[in-house]
């Protein structure tokens, strides 16, 4: 599947702002942004709109607004492939009803370490990608995870060629650079995430090690100063939602077990019924029919 507006928001991730701010870039996902037809020429002010884009969103928004929709969709295939990638842990990409999409889980380490702004003047696409390369430098923390990110889209990407010529001969072959199925970037950046290498500032400004007898994190690894929550109960100055009452695994003894999910409160077990398609035959030609099955199963649920 060729993710175009997957790349689409990428790009955009390099003008989103670096400042906490209430709203993000990431709201074009929750609202319809609007269809490319309906952005006829002088419409500007839908760009003045779009709440959450910094001045450099906000620009790109006014040059390509055909593209907006796109983008919108691309945050949406981020948004369900972090749900996908966390759905066993406390936190699961759960978005809230409003702006911030997130709530203010994305702040959680935001507003202690002042990041240096550099002056945005170039203003095309590329040049948005080297800034982030540039501020990546500056400001390494913050900004580490959009060039993570561009970097797990171009590795994952492969060549993809196609032949020509006299029925199929490959006298004349096309071949171009085909971004990975989002699925594979979700995965590269999953592993990042899990072996993140945990940082302290020191008194001149720098990043260390706060476990010195780990390898040093190299430029594509992930680091983190602040520790998360654990997301254990609901606390409105974190953004955690709480563990209570989600699903949990009984016989697992991972992430998404009872103990760990539930944070120790225990559990619940209740009965539900699943129904699934089953005794599946293939008839000549060319149909399958099924038959329903049901089955009592167990679930568990945290307290
Ligand atoms: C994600 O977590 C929230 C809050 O704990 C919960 O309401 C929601 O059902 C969970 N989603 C999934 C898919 O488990
Ligand atoms: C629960 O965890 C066990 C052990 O990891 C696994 O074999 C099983 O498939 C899981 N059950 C469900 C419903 O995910």
């Amino acid at each position: 599947m060729p993710s175009l507006p997957a790349l689409l928001a990428l790009l955009f991730i390099c003008w989103a702002p670096l400042r906490a701010t209430a709203s993000s870039w990431w709201s074009l996902a929750m609202s319809p942004v609007q269809r490319p037809e309906m952005f006829i020429i002088g419409a500007q002010p839908v760009c003045s709109q779009l709440p959450g884009l910094s001045a450099g969103q906000r620009k790109l928004c006014q040059l390509y607004q055909e593209h907006m929709a796109y983008i919108g969709e691309g945050a949406r295939t981020g948004i369900r492939e972090c749900q996908h990638q966390f759905r066993q842990r406390r936190w699961n990409c759960s978005t809230v009803d409003d702006a911030s999409v997130f709530g203010r889980v994305l702040q959680i380490g935001r507003m202690k370490y002042p990041c240096v702004h550099l002056a945005r003047s170039r203003s095309d696409i590329r040049s948005g990608l080297d800034l982030v390369i540039a501020q990546h430098h500056v400001c390494r923390v913050r900004v580490q995870r959009l060039v993570l990110f561009s970097q797990a889209v171009y590795k994952t990407a492969d060549v993809a060629c196609k032949c020509h010529g006299v029925s199929g001969s490959c006298s004349l072959k096309t071949c171009w650079l085909q971004l990975a199925e989002f699925r594979k970037v979700g995965d590269q950046l999953k592993e990042k995430y899990d072996s993140a290498a945990a940082m302290r500032i020191t008194r001149r400004g720098k990043l260390e090690l706060v476990n010195s007898r780990f390898k040093p994190p190299t430029p594509e690894d992930l680091v983190y100063v602040d520790p998360s929550p654990d997301y254990c109960l609901r606390d409105e100055s974190t953004g955690s939602l709480g563990t209570r009452g989600r699903l949990c695994n009984k016989t697992s003894e991972g992430l998404d077990g009872c103990a760990l999910m539930c944070c120790g409160r225990g559990y619940d077990q209740f009965k539900s019924v699943r129904t699934e398609r089953c005794h599946c035959k293939f008839h000549w030609c060319c149909f399958v029919r099924c038959k329903k099955c049901t089955q009592v199963v167990d679930q568990f649920v945290c307290k």
